[in-house]
């Protein structure tokens, strides 16, 4: 059971950091401003993570509640943030630091799980043939342009690279391969997984780190699949079996750093959507961009802090829970853990909310930020709604009693224990 560790720990947390971080506009800034090597490369000369804190990154992660990151190792831009023998496009030529070893460190003195992020994607290698989604696609000759790059010589790099973070850090629990795009646009090729020779890379993987999880981005199937920026509906099923999934989400829609995008999303919704994923059988991995000094920005600070205080209080109906085949009533969605039930009011109803099925099923009712207990009733279907009668239940309901006041917390979450 490879990914049991994964399935446990539910909430995790992404770290995209790179010299984008320093331009401060998205991490895809090179290809949206079409950006050549020479306008990049101020961003190389002046990368200065002196503010880039691994131990901190990590306590702040396990504050969160989180059980594992996953850190970019390097992002489309082809910016190593290890000591890489096979370019000097790495922060030790930058900075003199292997960040990655700094991270790789940090967490397992925090007990983290070690997640890697790793693009194949490389429009600074000079061998990456242009494609649609380069920063050169524009040019007026991109088979020209095209003419003296070798894909073969790609390929080795990449495989080599991947190599060294496979070789060079320890065990590695995770890997994260971003990303195919096999069809063309535009009058150019996109890269499909014979342009990574996806099968050999995952051979790679499997021999040198065989207990490493890995996703499915680099275009065949492996071991877990990546919605991201969006959450699934249900369960996710690939021909009548469950797939392992984690939803990848960002706190305000870009990855890097982006200094003037203001769509920070709250943190209730953010709690939401952590349970939601959970409730669903899945992962939720929430980013946070670094700044161009390698801090964690106040605003992700301060939301990491308010989620970290709910998670203290409400890690069981999250860490180790799952999906439970109830039928939530209208104001939330449940989880479970073993013989608890979980109940995440997304919405707060008025003086009852009613749990068809479970009448007869639950033994106990209480809050779970306070451990209060909570009155419980079975409804009397024969019951007509009349002028203070509150309308009969369906057979087999079970109501539990609120309060007026919805508890002072992120989201209210109620605990059924289940009898057996
Ligand atoms: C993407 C984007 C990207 C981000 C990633 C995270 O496909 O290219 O910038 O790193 O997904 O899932």
């Amino acid at each position: 059971m490879r990914q049991q560790w994964f399935d446990e720990a539910r909430f995790g947390m992404f770290v995209h950091f790179g010299l984008y971080s320093a331009a401060a506009r998205h991490e895809w800034v090179q290809n949206y401003e079409r950006l050549t090597d020479e306008d990049y490369r101020q961003y190389f000369e002046h990368f200065d993570p002196d503010r880039f804190d691994a131990g901190a990154l990590a306590r702040q992660a396990k504050r969160a509640g989180m059980g594992y990151v996953v850190l970019t190792t390097k992002h489309h831009e082809g910016f190593a943030l290890w000591d890489t023998a096979l370019s000097d496009f790495d922060s030790v030529t930058a900075c003199g630091r292997d960040l990655v070893r700094e991270y790789v460190d940090a967490l397992r003195a925090e007990g983290l799980r070690v997640g890697f992020y790793h693009s194949v994607i490389d429009w600074h290698h000079p061998d990456f043939t242009v494609d649609w989604n380069h920063p050169r696609r524009g040019d007026a000759d991109v088979a020209a342009l095209n003419a003296g790059r070798d894909m073969d010589r790609y390929r080795a790099f990449l495989h080599g690279q991947v190599r060294e973070l496979l070789t060079g850090y320890g065990p590695i629990d995770y890997l994260f391969f971003d990303f195919t795009y096999p069809h063309d646009r535009d009058g150019l090729a996109g890269k499909g997984p014979e342009d990574w020779d996806a099968e050999g890379l995952l051979a790679l993987c499997r021999s040198l780190q065989p207990q490493m999880l890995v996703n499915d981005r680099l275009g065949i199937p492996a071991d877990f699949v990546t919605p991201e920026q969006y959450q699934p509906t249900s369960p996710l099923m690939r021909d009548g079996r469950p797939l392992v999934w984690e939803a990848c989400q960002t706190m305000n829609g870009a990855w890097g750093y982006d200094r003037d995008n203001d769509d920070q999303k709250p943190v209730d919704l953010l709690v939401r959507m952590l349970v939601d994923s959970v409730s669903m059988d899945g992962n939720m991995l929430l980013n946070i961009g670094p700044d161009g000094r390698g801090a964690i920005a106040p605003r992700d600070c301060a939301a990491l802090d308010e989620i970290g205080e709910w998670m203290q209080l409400h890690r069981d109906a999250v860490v180790g829970a799952g999906h439970a085949p109830f039928a939530p009533p209208r104001e939330g969605v449940y989880t479970q853990r073993g013989d608890r039930l979980y109940l995440h009011l997304f919405t707060w109803p008025l003086g009852f909310v009613h749990l068809a099925g479970l009448a007869g099923k639950v033994t106990y009712a209480r809050f779970l930020h306070d451990g209060s207990w909570l009155r419980t009733s079975v409804a009397d279907p024969d019951q007509v709604a009349d002028l203070m009668t509150p309308e009969g239940e369906p057979e087999g309901t079970l109501t539990v009693h609120l309060p007026v006041a919805r508890p002072d917390v992120v989201l209210p979450v109620i605990e059924l224990t289940l009898a057996d």
